[in-house]
């Protein structure tokens, strides 16, 4: 019997698809190897709680959501005093994960809440300057605070960055994650939070890589400004990350 080549095509697609789908099932439930031990022995103890477990299983970048734990587990430790920050929020999934590791502390979200806006866009280069007003742009703040789903110690800063600043200038953060894509906002919060910084405190910048040339340029020069060392963290889209010296 002689089978048509585009149906021996269509089969091998077919087996190739389960083959794929069952891979990646195996991994989402099976790989233990995505967990350090520190979070595993936590999990052990129950230390862990049912929300934050949820989101380690589906958060997408593994290397990031360990490096967010660690630190603020750290942090815990060493008793950093001092709120949270996240500029750049867009719908709240980094967000989300930061207040669930700590929901203790205050969190300060910064957004414009309707994507990037002209002015920073103006001075971009690269992939970056592709984008426009409308990127980012489909987010609200009650859809943000119900993906938290967190408690009081949330606190909203609507508005382009720094202007959006202003209520927060006499507060004190022990952890900052700039996630803005563009050079004026990062440089702007690099500027803004690292004198607000408790000695321990961190500061990550997300899409420190060739793609965002403006989040590299505002890093590369705030770093020559500072005697702290920057680490270069091998996450999905490479973290930048600043410890502020303790003495
Ligand atoms: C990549 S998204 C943030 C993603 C989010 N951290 C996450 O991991 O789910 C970048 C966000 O930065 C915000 N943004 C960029 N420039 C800003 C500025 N000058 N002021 C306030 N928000 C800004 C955009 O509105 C957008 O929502």
């Amino acid at each position: 019997m002689k089978i048509p080549v585009f149906q021996i095509i269509n089969y091998s697609l077919i087996i190739l698809v389960v083959i794929l789908f069952v891979r990646y099932l195996w991994d989402v439930i099976f790989n233990p190897n995505y967990q350090p031990p520190g979070w595993r022995n936590a999990r052990k103890e129950g230390r862990l709680s049912r929300t934050l477990l949820k989101l380690e299983k589906n958060y997408p970048d593994k290397v990031r959501f360990f490096n967010f734990w660690f630190q603020v587990e750290r942090l815990k430790k060493e008793q950093v005093p001092g709120a949270f920050a996240e500029l750049g929020v867009y719908q709240g999934e980094s967000a989300r994960v930061l207040h669930h590791m700590d929901p203790e502390r205050r969190l300060h979200l910064f957004d414009t809440f309707e994507g990037f806006k002209n002015q920073d866009l103006a001075v971009e280069k690269g992939e970056a300057a592709t984008y426009t007003t409308s990127n980012f742009a489909d987010t609200r703040i009650s859809k943000v605070l119900a993906t938290i789903a967190g408690n009081k110690n949330i606190s909203v800063q609507p508005g382009h960055f720094p202007g959006s600043a202003l209520k927060v200038v006499h507060e004190k953060f022990a952890l900052v994650n700039i996630d803005a894509d563009l050079y004026n906002p990062t440089k702007a919060g690099l500027e803004f939070f690292y004198p607000r910084l408790s000695p321990g405190g961190v500061i990550m910048v997300h899409d420190y890589n060739y793609k965002w040339e403006g989040v590299v340029k505002a890093v590369d020069d705030f770093c020559k400004t500072v005697p702290e060392a920057m680490v270069v963290l091998p996450d999905m889209e490479t973290t930048a990350m600043i410890i502020r010296r303790k003495f």
